[in-house]
């Protein structure tokens, strides 16, 4: 007779076997609800008068059940109050999940992270039961593409204090992730008749292989220390730039190229796509406004929450200019019929609350003090290490001196157990610089120092 009750919570599936006594069916059913994890721990069961009723039993045959399991340890029972499930002695725990998944490495110093144990956890479920108990039911609807409306103002709010960026919710899009946004630029590139996007050489493999996949030509962009050089002669007429913070050299694009690359596009009736991931963390006194303020006709401006919050969020957001904004949202409503609406609501709330901006003031700090330690440990060890990108981010390059090769940082590292990264990946072609890409923001607080030693030992190491 199988049996299902809903009581305080539980939803159980009770089948009684066949051609058992009906007590003894009904005892090991139960024990093999709780072995296997369907009944946990403290989970109440139906009085034995309702399961008796439900199962087309005597009431006693389920009373001698529970008192069976009562002496073995599965079941707690107490005068006056229900029976419930005990944690029975020699059963598996329930799995509860480790507060680190199992290292592989001792230390972690790779490119890529924010210390993901600083996410705002409290001010994120103030703002997340916020929006639960303040959003109408319409919104939870497939609703408009291009996100919350919410969310977009505080977006528009958000990014034209912080970043000059010149805007309207309207030409907002939400997205997951920048990985997401330049996806759907380049779709609506090619959909305006663009072939081919300028990448800077170094940039993210992963970025690379996106516009590919949309159907554009890549041409490498050449980059100094003043960031993404015009190139000469005949270029495409998009590019996508990291103007604050190229990744992962860590330039700042200089005032004459941003003029320059914005008058080519705006002259050529091409677009530059900017990516501004990590630009909230900015150490120097100079803040370095967005690009796309300079030419909001040309520039779609994507930014994450990757860095300043988490990856594993999958938010972004893109700000459109009219030329290319239908084509991007038909291309997210494509993709997804648009971004999770609890995310949107919950940072739509970690924005207006300000808490945002403290969580963000907080981890600009934390990220100095690593940037520093760092640099100082570099320092430490001779005047031959050239470090680049250290005005802002999550990570520094460590140029490595002549006669030392990647493959020895690597050897060196993997002595220490650390994870690093180099630049190696980041080249379109030949390499033109040898480095290690130090990700700072990577490992937990706590660790942090542990990291920075086996840094030093490898640097020890290689001289
Ligand atoms: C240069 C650069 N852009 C963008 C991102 C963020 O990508 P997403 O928002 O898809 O997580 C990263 C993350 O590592 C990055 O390094």
């Amino acid at each position: 007779v199988p049996v299902s009750w809903t009581n305080s919570g539980v939803d159980l599936h009770l089948e009684l076997p066949p051609g058992r006594g009906r007590r003894a069916a009904l005892e090991s059913a139960l024990r093999e609800a709780i072995r296997d994890g369907r009944l946990v721990a403290g989970a109440p069961l139906p009085a034995s008068r309702v399961l008796a009723t439900q199962l087309g039993v005597s009431r006693g045959v389920v009373v001698e059940a529970y008192a069976q399991l009562v002496a073995e340890g599965y079941l707690r029972s107490r005068p006056g109050a229900v029976t419930e499930i005990a944690q029975a002695p020699g059963l598996p725990q329930p799995a509860t999940p480790r507060p680190h998944p199992e290292p592989k490495w001792a230390a972690d110093l790779r490119f890529g992270r924010p210390d993901l144990s600083a996410f705002p956890r409290q001010a994120w479920v103030r703002a997340l039961r916020r929006a639960m108990v303040e959003t109408p039911h319409v919104e939870l609807g497939p609703g408009d593409p291009r996100g919350s409306r919410q969310l977009r103002e505080q977006l528009a709010g958000y990014l034209g204090r912080v970043r000059g960026v010149v805007t309207t919710p309207a030409q907002i899009v939400v997205c997951s992730g920048f990985s997401q946004g330049l996806r759907l630029a380049c779709e609506a590139l090619g959909g305006m008749g663009i072939s081919s996007v300028g990448l800077e050489d170094p940039c993210l493999p992963d970025h690379r292989a996106v516009a590919a996949a949309a159907g554009l030509a890549v041409v490498p962009v050449e980059v100094d220390r003043d960031g993404a050089r015009p190139p000469t002669g005949a270029a495409p007429s998009a590019f996508v730039l990291g103007p604050a913070h190229q990744a992962p050299l860590g330039a700042t694009l200089a005032t004459h190229r941003r003029i320059e690359f914005a008058t080519r596009v705006t002259d050529t009736g091409g677009f530059l796509i900017e990516d501004d991931y990590d630009a909230e963390f900015r150490f120097d006194s100079r803040p370095v406004g967005a690009l796309q303020g300079l030419a909001p006709e040309s520039v779609l401006y994507i930014g994450t929450a990757s860095k300043s919050l988490a990856p594993g969020l999958r938010l972004g957001w893109m700000v459109v200019p009219p030329a290319l904004l239908d084509a991007v949202v038909e291309a997210k409503r494509r993709a997804d019929r648009g971004t999770d609406v609890f995310t949107q609501l919950a940072f739509a709330q970690l924005v207006r609350s300000g808490d945002f901006d403290r969580h963000v003031r907080r981890m600009r700090q934390v990220y100095r003090r690593r940037r520093d330690a760092v640099l100082a440990v570099l320092a430490s060890r001779g005047p031959a290490w050239d470090v680049l990108g250290i005005a802002a981010g999550l990570h520094v390059v460590a140029v490595l001196p002549d006669g030392i090769s990647e493959d020895d940082v690597f050897a060196a590292a993997a002595k220490q157990s650390l994870a690093l990264t180099t630049l190696r990946p980041f080249w379109h072609g030949e390499p033109q610089l040898r480095g290690i890409v130090v990700g700072y923001g990577t490992p937990y607080e706590h660790d942090y120092a542990e990291a920075l030693t086996r840094f030093g030992r490898v640097i020890d190491a290689l001289r």
